[in-house]
């Protein structure tokens, strides 16, 4: 048996969780689902990056102490992924005092092997991204994921020699047989990091003097962890609160714009602290609405919550993975998950099952008969390791319609109307043939997963609501 650790990123929780939060977090849960199936241990961690000048400036607006803050605004980050049927083993907070621990543990580690200095620093600061820029990353004087000024800092900080990594990084990626070994993901993301990993590494400030709200720095009481450094730390402390033996992650699913920080600062502090790094690190698109940002200045955040109720759990999940190939930009529209819901869950899915159903119901008394699923489940295994979530999706998708033309072409009905004994065998493989792939299906809409083996999984057909009820009922 083999083990499976899954991360999603931890959320600031400067804001509730708007559809872009629930896309990292419903993919590491498909992916959990999947190899939980498979009978791999899974270990799926999420949770909360509570610290640094965004979350005290947040709280400081509200008038809250920082912690009285975030103790607010966790929960529903909590009580969100619940309600999205989210079945992640253990929940990480960077409040957690082990957690805290456990960073000045791996400073220390990293300061042990020569790789911090003090020195003094100066550059442009966006607080939204917890990040300096250089004035050549931005546009027009301005962070490209904010649209606004970064603020200007000077202090003495400690610095990590990343540039010490440059060699080792690159070894990594790109030689198999190195025990570092690690794969980034789509590879024209890998392409591009190893392109600027080559262009050079500058050293990084890992600490804040001006900043209160954060991990006290082990030597040095002044100072506090640089938000970035304590957050990723989060992985390798998790496992260890939760008791889970289950170190490196299998596979970490982020979003395209903290890609730099997993795939180059985080390997690089692990080699530094001695640890093993992480197999994989896959980095998602981004979803826009109907063509623009996700902001809360637009006014255009979606809550996931909202869409469920409308559309169902399963709709929004589907949807997610459907329409967008995982690792590109896609756009986010109500109108095009209403048309997907009823041309693929209705009428597609959703009316496959009802009609069998019935079929068995009026034919045979409700009676089922163990059939013959001929479903080839190899070329869905196939896109699942790869994470090619549409791809899997599609799949599915066509060996569904692949069963309605096996309906048309056998016509049932017919074989009842000439007491035909092939009947209960052609009805008896539409129920395995629908099992089978309501086991590809499950991942991804857990809950129709278990409405449809509920329907088909005892002696008798269980006739119930159509699944996917039309919209304007
Ligand atoms: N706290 C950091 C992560 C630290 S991990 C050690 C962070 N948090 S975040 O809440 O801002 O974002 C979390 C995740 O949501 C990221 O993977 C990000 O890419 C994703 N998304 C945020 N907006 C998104 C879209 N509009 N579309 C898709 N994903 C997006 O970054």
């Amino acid at each position: 048996m083999s083990k499976f650790y899954v991360t999603t990123p931890i959320y600031y929780v400067n804001s509730v969780p708007h559809i872009g939060h629930a896309y990292t977090t419903i993919a590491a849960d498909i992916l959990a689902r999947y190899y939980r199936q498979k009978g791999d241990i899974v270990y799926f961690q999420t949770g909360t990056d509570e610290h640094g000048a965004k979350i005290a400036q947040a709280a400081d607006k509200q008038g809250l102490a920082p912690q009285e803050f975030v103790d607010k605004i966790v929960p529903q980050f909590e009580k969100t992924w619940e309600i999205l049927n989210i079945d992640y083993d253990f929940f990480i907070r960077t409040t957690d005092k082990n957690h805290k621990k456990i960073v000045g543990e791996i400073l220390s580690l990293i300061k042990a092997n020569g790789d911090i200095y003090k020195d003094r620093y100066e550059g442009l600061y966006c607080v939204h991204c917890e990040r300096f820029y250089t004035e050549g990353e931005l546009e027009n004087g301005l962070c490209i994921y904010h649209q606004e000024k970064p603020t200007f800092h000077q202090e003495t900080n400690y610095f990590f020699k990343l540039s010490r990594y440059r060699d080792k990084l690159l070894r990594a990626l790109e030689d198999k047989s190195d025990p570092n070994y690690y794969e980034i993901l789509p590879r024209a993301r890998r392409n591009e990091i190893i392109g600027k990993i080559k262009s050079g590494l500058q050293d990084i400030s890992i600490s804040r003097e001006t900043l209160a709200w954060g991990v006290k720095v082990p030597w040095d009481e002044k100072q506090v962890v640089y938000v970035w450094v304590e957050a990723l730390l989060n992985y390798f402390s998790g496992p260890k609160i939760a008791r889970k033996d289950v170190w490196p992650p299998d596979v970490q699913i982020i979003g395209k714009d903290i890609l730099w920080f997993h795939a180059v600062i985080w390997p690089a502090m692990l080699m530094s602290a001695g640890v093993s790094l992480p197999k994989k690190i896959f980095a998602h698109g981004f979803f826009t609405i109907d063509g623009q940002k996700i902001s809360k200045t637009l006014g255009n955040v979606i809550d996931p919550v909202e869409v469920s109720k409308k559309y169902g759990i399963d709709a929004l999940r589907y949807f997610l993975f459907s329409e967008v190939s995982f690792g590109d930009d896609g756009i986010f529209s109500l109108k095009r998950l209403e048309e997907r819901y009823s041309s693929d869950l209705s009428n597609g899915l959703g009316n496959l099952v009802q009609r069998v159903a019935a079929m068995v119901e009026k034919y045979l008394d409700g009676e089922i008969f163990r059939g013959y699923s001929e479903v080839d489940s190899a070329p869905f295994e196939r896109h699942m390791e790869e994470l090619e979530f549409h791809k899997a999706i599609e799949y599915i998708w066509s060996e569904l319609k692949g069963l309605d033309q096996y309906i048309e072409e056998e016509k049932p009905w017919r074989l009842a109307k000439e007491n035909n004994p092939r009947l209960p065998e052609v009805l008896g493989n539409l129920m395995a043939s629908i099992q089978e792939l309501n086991k590809m299906i499950a991942p991804f809409m857990p809950e129709t997963g278990q409405k449809i083996d509920e329907i088909f999984g005892g002696n008798k057909v269980k006739l119930k609501e159509p699944l996917f009820p039309r919209i304007d009922e």
